[in-house]
């Protein structure tokens, strides 16, 4: 199937973005393993969360829907997790099966996880390598790199580990095993990666500490966890599509609702904000243990600029917006160290730079990232997802920035995260 999207003329509008995906799988498996029940409002209903859902039914956890986005999750307790009767599938959701790892290595119990055929090729040796060094017995295929991946019970004792790449997955992993492990357990970053596991885990009552830079300590659990009700933000990943679709455009003003703008997540704005957009930040507040803001933004006059260091981390899943942005931008403008953006649920510098590519744009893909001189103008054409729910947004928010139409092949994957994501493009834009 594909959908057809024009250039649009003035872009007007409020949007709520979707749930935050990161902060909803936290959700559930935390308070599944916490005791007292839970009710999560806005959980983010994409594909990926439910994933985890079904993943935590198989585990033996009870939840049911209060309405269409509020979650009830009762907890088991800290040994309250039951033997899977079949294998754990994760589907396209990476979140999930990395998380998992880490809280299913330290059960006592055989269990299994697996996943679409692009989660089947992400790298999962950066889970079982450290879990591995904690005592758990874990592989994978593929010379343990790879899943499906088999866990059978094990002691687990506490490491100090420093992370090789800079991944919130693995340190969430390690941080839910450190909670059942002998001893402590330190986890070290090479740069910030988002901490809401560090957030939440804090509030339910697991003893963590913060050392000066990037590395947090664990206790092992001396009680049970608390179970935490909270409302969960908006998506910043999904609020990025129109932060960029509004700045890039001649014509824009969005105003975006209670968006989560903690400083893990905030790459965009400071890379947008260093590009010269024009956006706001107003009447931030907290949520819970995360903090809210509503975000205006308008059309701007861009420059390039360098993207690179802390700021790879905390905006990696908007990197191939900024690419976007960087078409419209006067001058170059260089995305680097962003290695890690070949193993997401595509290879996102290539499917970024062939996209815009097929769109008109001149991309350059770099062994780490991207090169784009600018300011350019996009024709439309015709380009696909590749089953990547981030690309599809892209090629979204990229053919309402160009002049004639554009096909998107795929556009269903946004299902995964933003289900709603082409009516709202649709709500926006006046031709
Ligand atoms: C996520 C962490 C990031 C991010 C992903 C969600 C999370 O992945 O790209 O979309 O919820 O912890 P890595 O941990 O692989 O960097």
């Amino acid at each position: 199937m594909n959908r057809s999207v024009k250039g649009a003329a003035r872009l007007r509008g409020t949007i709520t973005p979707s749930a935050d995906k990161s902060i909803s799988h936290r959700a559930a498996i935390f308070n599944a393993i916490a005791q007292g029940e839970a009710v999560i409002e806005n959980f983010q209903r994409g594909a990926d969360c439910l994933a985890t859902l079904r993943c935590l039914r198989d585990l033996g956890i009870e939840w049911n829907w209060r309405d269409e986005s509020t979650l009830r999750v009762k907890g088991s307790g800290r040994h309250g997790l039951k033997e899977p009767g079949g294998v754990l599938d994760c589907r396209n959701s990476g979140t999930t099966m990395r998380l998992l790892a880490g809280l299913l290595a330290v059960q006592p119990f055989f269990s299994v996880l697996t996943g679409d055929s692009s989660l089947r090729s992400r790298p999962m040796g950066r889970v079982i390598e450290p879990l591995r060094q904690m005592g758990a017995d874990i592989s994978g295929r593929d010379g343990n790199t790879k899943a499906p991946l088999a866990i059978r019970a094990s002691a687990v004792h506490g490491v100090h580990y420093r992370m090789p790449i800079a991944s919130a997955q693995v340190k969430s992993a390690l941080l839910l095993a450190g909670l059942y492990a002998e001893g402590d357990t330190i986890v070290e970053e090479p740069g910030p990666t988002r901490d809401h596991t560090e957030r939440m885990l804090k509030a339910m009552g697991a003893d963590l500490a913060f050392g000066e830079s990037t590395a947090v300590r664990v206790r092992p659990l001396a009680g049970e966890l608390a179970a935490m009700s909270l409302r969960v933000p908006a998506d910043i990943s999904s609020a990025a599509p129109w932060l960029v679709l509004a700045c890039a455009h001649p014509d824009a003003e969005l105003r975006i609702s209670a968006v989560g703008v903690n400083p893990t997540r905030t790459g965009i704005l400071d890379a947008l904000a260093m590009m010269g957009a024009d956006i706001e930040v107003q009447e931030e507040r907290s949520w819970g243990p995360e903090p809210v803001a509503d975000i205006v933004v308008r059309s701007s006059r861009l420059n390039g600029a360098v993207i690179d260091g802390d700021l790879i981390p905390r905006a990696i899943d908007e990197l191939p917006l900024l690419a976007l942005a960087a078409c419209f931008a006067e001058g170059e403008t260089v995305i680097k160290n962003a290695e890690e953006l070949a193993v997401k649920e595509s290879n996102r510098v290539r499917t970024t730079a062939e996209g815009l590519r097929r769109l008109g744009a001149e991309v350059e893909e770099t062994p780490d990232g991207f090169r784009v001189q600018g300011p350019q103008k996009l024709r439309g054409g015709r380009a696909s997802s590749h089953g990547d729910h981030r690309a599809a947004m892209l090629l979204g928010v990229a053919a309402a920035l160009a002049q004639g139409e554009t096909l998107v092949h795929s556009p269903d994957a946004v299902a995964v995260s933003y289900a709603r994501f082409w009516d709202d493009l649709e709500a926006i834009s006046a031709r």
